[in-house]
């Protein structure tokens, strides 16, 4: 483990560029920070583990915590678990947020998620040291669960902030060791009461940005370090459950079995010829996979398995939903079993705000690079705050597009470029808020 950490420090070393280590920005302290989240929930393969609502978010989100503690700012845990720094603007105007998430996927990456937060503290910091106030309040926010794989959702701690999660429905969602979402929210020290209070009026905030890392390839094929998002695709999660019947794997006969797994198994090879026929964006996942009663020498009795829909076009995700259920039915027919789907998590695709975006276009002109505008077809908190007030993203240049690994990589110095782009954007955001008012 002490290699891996070890050698991703070095490798983000090598990747710096001293000329950016400039106003208060420091690439050491990245760095440094990147490698502390990095230890919580490393995984043997070198990966990140911290589920949400997980001890080592928990973990992480108090790290960030004590982080901002250090600054002498204030800092404050909502009811649904979201960290909210905050940095107070000569004016009282409403405030801009700034954040993204700390939990992963299980064997995730490094930079998912962490870079955002970390580069939203490093403005901050910077600000401190060379003595700048924003004229309006800002503040960091770390989401909680924005993955939302032990539920198969996701973006909790930004539908709670913007009141539109609701508890009934998440704490009837069960993961797979059966523990009710209520059950681990309890563990997390929130309640029913504590969620619902977490949801923020609008005119609290007035714009939120997010930085994240691509998790594509378009800004290394145009060999630009941060790029402009324009939207975000929607999701459609549902969990579908094959009901057969367990039976003796020896003695009962090939005719007449109700095997569940061989009925789950043709649903899944289809899914990549609908997503085909409805659209050139649309995708399909099968993620998680779970047989019972999972004995060798047992026909499988029932499979749960989870099924991922996105596309940027509503449209289509309905159409590709529709294909998806009467392909169900019709396994039903053909291997004699029941099939039960639970729709687990629904949001639109999401456009970012063309204000923000223009500012976002002079900012990184102003920092000698050339805008590249690009959707994403991962989904970020930053879908869910779009849809209460404006909202924009930068991205950060991933390796080879991987994601969602271990192998998750960004150059220190793209990180570093994008954290001045981000500081001159909320510079100049936050003047423009102080003479305008609103976006
Ligand atoms: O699944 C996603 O696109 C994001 O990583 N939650
Ligand atoms: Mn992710
Ligand atoms: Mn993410």
């Amino acid at each position: 483990m002490i290699e891996v950490i070890q050698s991703m420090r070095e490798r983000l070393l090598q990747t710096n560029s001293p000329s950016l280590n400039h106003s208060g920005v420091s690439g050491e302290r990245l760095t440094s920070r990147l490698i502390e989240i990095a230890k919580i929930g490393l995984t043997v393969e070198g990966g990140s583990h911290r589920l949400g609502y997980s001890s080592e978010e928990a973990q992480a989100k108090g790290l960030v915590k004590k982080w901002i503690n250090e600054m002498g700012l204030e800092v404050r845990m909502d009811g649904a678990g979201n960290i909210i720094g905050r940095l107070e603007g000569k004016k009282g105007l409403p405030a801009i947020a700034c954040g993204s998430h700390i939990d992963s996927v299980p064997n995730g990456g490094h930079f998912d998620g962490v870079l955002g937060v970390l580069a939203a503290l490093e403005v901050l910091e910077a600000w401190k040291y060379i003595g700048f106030q924003p004229t309006v309040p800002v503040e960091v926010i770390v989401f909680a669960d924005e993955e939302g794989t032990r539920f198969n959702t996701g973006y909790i701690g930004s539908s709670a902030m913007t009141g539109k999660a609701e508890w009934n429905f998440l704490s009837r969602l069960t993961d797979q060791e059966d523990y009710r979402f209520a059950d681990i929210a309890r563990v997390a020290g929130i309640t029913q009461e504590s969620f619902t209070n977490a949801a923020r009026s609008a005119d609290e905030l007035s714009a939120y940005i997010e930085v994240h890392i691509e998790q594509g390839t378009q800004l290394e094929r145009n060999e630009q370090p941060v790029g402009i998002v324009t939207g975000i695709a929607g999701s459609s999660n549902l969990e579908l459950k094959f009901i057969g019947m367990a039976a003796h794997a020896g003695n009962t006969p090939m005719k007449g079995r109700r095997d569940a797994l061989v009925a789950a198994s043709h649903f899944i090879s289809t899914l990549p010829e609908l997503a085909l026929s409805v659209s050139d964006t649309a995708v399909a996942t099968v993620g998680q996979l779970h047989v019972y009663p999972n004995g060798s020498n047992v026909v499988p009795g029932e499979v749960r398995l989870s099924v991922d829909l996105r596309d940027i076009y509503s449209n289509s995700i309905q159409r590709l939903m529709e294909k998806v259920k009467s392909r169900a039915t019709d396994i039903e027919r053909l291997f004699n079993v029941q099939v039960e789907w639970t729709d687990t998590l629904q949001i639109a695709p999401t456009l970012m705000d063309q204000t923000l975006i223009e500012l976002q276009e002079k900012t990184i002109k102003k920092n000698g690079m050339i805008p590249v505008h690009l959707p994403s077809g991962a989904g970020h908190d930053a879908m869910v705050m779009g849809r209460h007030i404006p909202t924009a993203m930068f991205f950060t240049r991933s390796l080879g597009g991987i994601s969602h690994h271990p192998a998750e990589w960004s150059d220190l110095s793209d990180c570093m470029q994008t954290v001045h782009v981000l500081k001159g954007f909320l510079e100049r955001l936050s003047s423009d808020l102080a003479e305008r008012g609103n976006i």
